[in-house]
C-alpha cells in the first residue's frame, strides 16, 4: 500500500476494509497462493473482536479478493471481472430518498477533517468522520493532506453542478468499487460508515461556492 501522509485511528480500521492488498479473509477461499492454510490460521489466531472492530473486517469482499489475488501474482484484474464487480456495486448504490444531494459545507469540512471512528473503544453510535483529507488534498495551501487519492481542490468549482456529476460524486463517495473494482477508497456510505445526511454534508463541502475548496 502506498504511503498516506496523515495517519490516524480511522486509517488504519477502513484500510482494513478499503486495501486490496491487505492480506487474509477467514472466510476467503485458498483459490490464491497467498492464503495459505497456515497463512488463515496466523491471521484467524492474530485478531481478537474488541467493541465494534468485530472479526467480519477480516472477511475480504469479492473485490478484495479478486484484486489481491491479481496483485499477488502481479497481474492486472482481467477486464470482465472488473467490470462485472463494477457493475454489480454500481447496481447497489442508494441516492438520497428526497432528492436532495447536499447539506451544510460547514458540517462537512469537520466530517471530511476527521479519521475518528469505528475502532474497538469508540462507543457504538458515535458519528465517524469520512477520512477524506487523509486520502486527498482538498484545501488549499495546506500541506497536512494525503496523496493516495487525487486532488479534490476546487472540485466543485472545476466540475460544476450537472446532475450527472453530483450523482457520480455520490456515487463515488457511497461506493468509490462502483467506478475502479480494485479502489482503495473505502466504501463510505456501503459500509455505512457514514450517514446520508454526513454524506450530503461532504458533498456540499465539494460543490458548495463558499466552502474553501472552491477558494
Ligand atoms: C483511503 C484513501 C481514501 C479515502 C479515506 C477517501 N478517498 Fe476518495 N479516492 C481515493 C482514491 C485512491 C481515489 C482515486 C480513484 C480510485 O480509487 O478509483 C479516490 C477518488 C475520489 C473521488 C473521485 C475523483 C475524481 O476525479 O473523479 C472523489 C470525489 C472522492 N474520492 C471523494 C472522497 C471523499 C469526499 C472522501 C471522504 C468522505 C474520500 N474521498 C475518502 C482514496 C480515498
Amino acid at each position: 500500500m502506498k504511503r498516506i501522509a496523515v495517519m490516524s485511528a480511522m486509517a488504519l480500521s477502513v484500510g482494513m476494509m478499503g486495501c486490496a492488498t491487505q492480506a487474509g479473509g477467514i472466510g476467503g477461499e485458498d483459490a490464491s497462493t497467498y492464503m495459505t492454510k497456515s497463512f488463515k490460521e496466523v491471521i484467524a489466531t492474530s485478531f481478537q473482536a474488541k467493541g465494534s472492530a468485530g472479526l467480519d473486517r477480516l472477511v475480504q469482499t469479492e473485490a478484495q479478493h479478486e484484486c489481491s489475488k491479481y496483485d499477488y501474482l502481479g497481474k492486472p484484474i482481467p477486464k470482465d471481472i472488473a467490470a462485472r464487480i463494477e457493475k454489480d456495486h454500481y447496481s447497489k448504490v442508494v441516492y438520497p430518498a428526497d432528492g436532495k444531494y447536499f447539506g451544510d459545507w460547514k458540517a462537512g469540512m469537520k466530517i471530511a477533517e476527521s479519521g475518528k471512528g469505528m475502532t474497538w473503544n469508540d462507543k457504538p453510535g458515535t458519528p465517524n468522520g469520512g477520512n477524506c483529507i487523509n486520502c486527498h488534498a482538498m484545501l488549499p495551501n495546506n500541506p497536512s493532506q494525503g496523496n493516495l487519492g487525487p486532488s479534490l481542490v476546487g472540485y466543485g468549482k472545476t466540475r460544476g453542478n450537472s446532475e450527472q456529476i453530483v450523482k457520480y460524486t455520490w456515487a463515488r463517495i457511497y461506493d468509490s468499487t462502483s467506478f475502479n473494482a480494485c479502489s482503495q477508497m473505502p466504501p463510505l456510505g456501503a459500509s455505512h460508515a457514514l450517514t446520508p445526511q454526513q454524506m450530503k454534508d461532504v458533498m456540499a463541502f465539494l460543490f458548495d461556492p463558499q466552502s474553501p475548496v472552491n477558494k
